[in-house]
């Protein structure tokens, strides 16, 4: 049986996020510049968006370039940037056509014109479609989210629009950029690395994690399927007891 027909179609996570790593280490290797290795990641993220929509999962997060990204070499921004801006353009109609939305969480305000401009695009013309939600982190990291949170909250508490006793963790969360999904239930993280790495501190609260060795260029449709049926062998108990019937009881 192959993977795809392995995975339970009826305990499917809603939201999968993926911190899609490994690109450099995949250029180093082949002895090329990194931004080849950006590149060639284009075709991963692909595979992914396509084996999500096929699936029938409702919301792709896709970690492509964090807060402290913005510390690399300027000719790696610069040319991350432009393969964005032109992954964007080349892709939009078919994510219109296969009937997927693109949104963003981060500090979009942060990212060049070019790039600000197309998603805009970009977001308008997929704005209707009502299949895979796929969500790009652009200028994102959770502290930068958390603390904007916070400065919007100080300030509708200012205004009177908020009172400091209704703040609960349901309110918080409105304030989040990802208010408008629920969280992730399964985490893949490639390239071996074993960190959150300042990504969706808050809603990473109860997810599943998943790391792969693969680096993100050599990513694949298969490799999905295989951390989402790892995913549906765990047991989550969000901090309760199991309350599945037990097979059998200790006789006393
Ligand atoms: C992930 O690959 C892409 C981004 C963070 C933009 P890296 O560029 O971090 O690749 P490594 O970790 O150096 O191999
Ligand atoms: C995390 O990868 C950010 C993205 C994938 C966008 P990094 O490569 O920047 O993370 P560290 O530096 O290894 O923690
Ligand atoms: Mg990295």
């Amino acid at each position: 049986m192959n993977l795809k027909e392995q995975i339970n179609r009826e305990g499917l996570p809603r939201h999968i996020a993926i911190i899609m790593d490994g690109n450099g280490r995949w250029a180093k290797k082949k002895g090329v510049e990194r931004l080849f290795g950006h590149r060639n990641g284009v075709e991963s993220v692909r595979q992914v968006v396509e084996a999500a929509g096929e699936l029938g999962i409702e919301y792709l997060t896709l970690y492509a370039f964090s807060t402290e990204n913005w510390r690399r070499p300027r000719s790696e921004i610069d040319g991350l940037m432009t393969l964005l801006t032109s992954t964007i353009a080349n892709e939009t109609r078919k994510l219109n056509k296969n009937n997927v939305r693109l949104l963003v969480i981060g500090n979009v305000t942060d990212l060049p014109n070019s790039v600000q401009k197309n998603l805009t695009q970009a977001m308008k013309t997929t704005s209707e479609n009502t299949g895979l939600q796929l969500v790009l982190g652009l200028s994102y990291s959770g502290r930068w989210e958390i603390t904007e949170s916070v400065k919007q909250m100080c300030k509708d508490v200012r205004s009177g629009k908020l009172d400091p006793d209704g703040v609960d963790s349901c309110l918080l969360e409105s304030y989040l950029t990802t208010s408008f999904m629920p969280d992730p239930e399964l985490l893949i993280r490639t390239s071996g690395e074993r960190r959150i790495s300042n990504f969706m501190l808050w809603q990473l609260a109860y997810t599943e994690l998943y790391f792969t060795p693969v680096l993100w260029p050599d990513y694949r449709k298969e490799h999905f399927y295989e951390a989402i049926i790892d995913y549906q062998r765990r047991e989550r108990r969000f901090g309760k007891v199991d309350e599945k019937p037990r097979a059998f009881t200790v006789n006393n």
